[in-house]
């Protein structure tokens, strides 16, 4: 059983939605797909999108990331949206807590950006455009979002027997980032991740971490986890045709977090 990992389909575009629905039925039927986060705002689209994926691979695993929390025209808030995506997911036999995957266990985390994130502290003065500002609706008694969502998280931040493969949509590490200079966004940092959700890798010894959000896809080792985002992004985004699902891990080869690091030959191609 082979698990793969893929992020920010945003399906709402013509072009990854089609993508999406040509990926073979059969290659998959015993293989684990993780989807970090990002399909698409609507619930219509969502669903779409699971339901394809579901019917590829044995398991499949997500978690929402913003776009799925935009709110635009509806009557309830984000966090009542939350919780239609999740029973939504359980209709689908979709997984979005932890589940055991042969000898592993893949564990979703919740999470939210928090500005301080971003340790050079950039004023933020291109983030009035930033759509979740505008799409999100929360409800006062939450208090921080990125507080909210990993406490979310605490009932499954627990010993698990066997190498632990955790995800989310935001950022653990700083480092994930390249650096300013070389981002076309510059207030990134402060929308993109969260040190808590790090902590939370770090007590669950999880072996590797996937991540969507930023669009900037990696696959490197900080202090002994691999942390993986292979993102599809906006069609206007990529350099490359088609959609690489990434395959992260083979459970019948025991492969440690270096090795696999190393193992994009295994990446498939879908074009
Ligand atoms: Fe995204
Ligand atoms: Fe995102």
């Amino acid at each position: 059983m082979r698990i793969f990992a893929i992020s920010d389909l945003h399906t709402d575009f013509v072009e990854n939605r089609r993508l999406v629905e040509e990926i073979p039925k059969r290659s998959y039927k015993d293989d684990v797909l993780i989807v970090a986060g990002d399909i698409a705002d609507q619930i219509e689209t969502i669903k779409r999108t699971l339901s394809v994926l579901r019917a590829s691979f044995k398991m499949v695993f997500f978690t929402p990331g913003n776009h799925e929390l935009w709110v635009r025209g509806e009557t309830y808030d984000s966090i009542e949206k939350l919780s239609r995506i999740l029973k939504l997911c359980d209709s689908l036999d979709v997984q979005h807590s932890p589940r055991r995957v042969e000898n592993a266990w893949v564990v979703p985390l919740f999470s939210w950006y928090d500005s301080a994130f971003d340790t050079e502290g950039d004023d933020g003065a291109e983030l009035d455009g930033w759509a979740d500002f505008h799409f999100c609706k929360w409800p006062r008694e939450i208090g921080e979002k990125f507080e909210y969502f990993v406490e979310l998280n605490r009932p499954n931040i627990t010993s698990y027997d066997g190498p632990v493969i955790s995800f989310s949509h935001f950022l653990p590490r700083i480092e994930l980032l390249p650096s300013r200079d070389y981002l076309r966004f510059k207030s990134l940092p402060r929308v993109a991740g969260c040190s808590l959700i790090e902590r939370q890798i770090r007590e669950l010894k999880s072996i590797i971490h996937v991540f969507g959000h930023s669009h900037i896809n990696r696959d490197c080792v900080l202090d002994g986890v691999r942390y993986v985002q292979n993102a599809l992004s906006y069609p206007r985004e990529r350099f490359v045709t088609g959609l690489a699902l990434k395959e992260i891990l083979d459970l019948s080869k025991e492969r440690s977090p270096e090795q696999g690091a190393e193992a994009s030959s295994h990446d498939v191609l879908l074009s």
